[in-house]
């Protein structure tokens, strides 16, 4: 069955479709972009990934290619032709393709809008099963790391570090020696039954997941901490997870080398998620707002 994807108004055959060379996100990373993900036919958190991306397109100033109602359905078509039912859809839309010109464009060019899916198997991800390892590196990122610019050359040469190291992920580290997020998802710990993450102001991103979780933690009578933490004290917590759209909570069971906690999957990386898995179902009531 040929893969397809969404490329400015046609779906075309994933191995045939094109940008311009001279379209903005390639010259100048002049673009933002969203991950869902579909999990059992359903996309999670489908409202808070589209209300950041409108956040993100409205922070830099390019338009909505089309109506959000329109890319919706564009997004369940595209799964749809794709026969996809446990998948990430990849949404990325940049200011255009035009004469390489740093100021902007006329509103004559019209934004690019592109969509890609590929399948991913949530049940039994290995990661999320066995916990996974992290190392810290430097947070070199430009100052408004809040939007989901498609600028991700410190996140991709962080990941790359990990795997080097042996690891899945990496947790960047401010100039104070705060830990800000991982490279591409947020991070946690856990202490004396507290869970503790960084507040979403602009030195992050404001994790759909993340916002998803803090809501599960509260119903649940869990107690959550918006602060920084340094890596001393994620060394020495009971555990630490990471969130995304990707792979949802990801136990962190080593970091730079110290094991976590027991060095297993803890408690409650584990229960929230099976939550999340929950929510993402529709069993816990609608979806949530992105800043909710
Ligand atoms: N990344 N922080 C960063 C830097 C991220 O890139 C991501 C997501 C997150 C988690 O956000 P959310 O829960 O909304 O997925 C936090 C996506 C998945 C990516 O770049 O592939």
């Amino acid at each position: 069955m040929p893969r397809y994807a969404y490329v400015n108004g046609t779906f075309a055959r994933h191995n045939e479709a094109n940008v311009h060379i001279e379209d903005r996100g390639y010259q100048f990373a002049d673009g933002i972009y969203e991950v869902v993900a579909l999990i059992n036919g359903k996309m999670a958190d489908e409202r808070g990934h589209l209300d950041r991306l409108e956040r993100s397109l409205n922070e830099l100033s390019i338009a909505m290619p089309v109506p959000r109602s329109t890319l919706s359905l564009l997004m369940r078509e595209l799964v749809r032709k794709n026969r996809l039912r446990n998948a990430n859809i990849y949404i990325q839309i940049t200011r255009g393709a035009t004469k390489r010109d740093f100021k902007f464009p006329g509103a004559d060019v019209p934004p690019s809008l592109v969509m890609t899916t590929w399948p991913f198997k949530f049940h039994g991800n290995a990661a999320v099963t066995n916990g996974a390892k992290a190392i810290s590196t430097p947070d070199i990122r430009w100052k408004r790391p809040d939007i989901k610019s498609v600028a991700l050359l410190p996140q991709v040469l962080a990941k790359q570090h990990a795997i080097e190291k042996g690891a899945y992920e990496a947790w960047m580290v401010d100039t104070d020696g705060h830990v800000t997020e991982g490279s591409s998802s947020n991070a946690w710990i856990v202490k004396g039954g507290k869970i503790i993450t960084r507040e979403a102001t602009q030195s992050i991103l404001r994790g759909v997941t993340r916002t998803a979780i803090t809501k599960i933690c509260t119903e649940l009578q869990m107690t959550v901490e918006e602060r920084p933490f340094t890596l001393k004290e994620a060394y020495e917590a009971d555990e630490a997870f990471n969130t995304s759209a990707v792979a949802l909570v990801v136990p962190i069971i080593e970091l730079d080398g110290h094991k976590v906690g027991t060095g297993q999957p803890g408690p409650v990386a584990k229960r929230l998620y099976e939550e999340y898995r929950a929510y993402a179902d529709g069993q816990r009531g609608d979806e949530l707002a992105w800043t909710a």
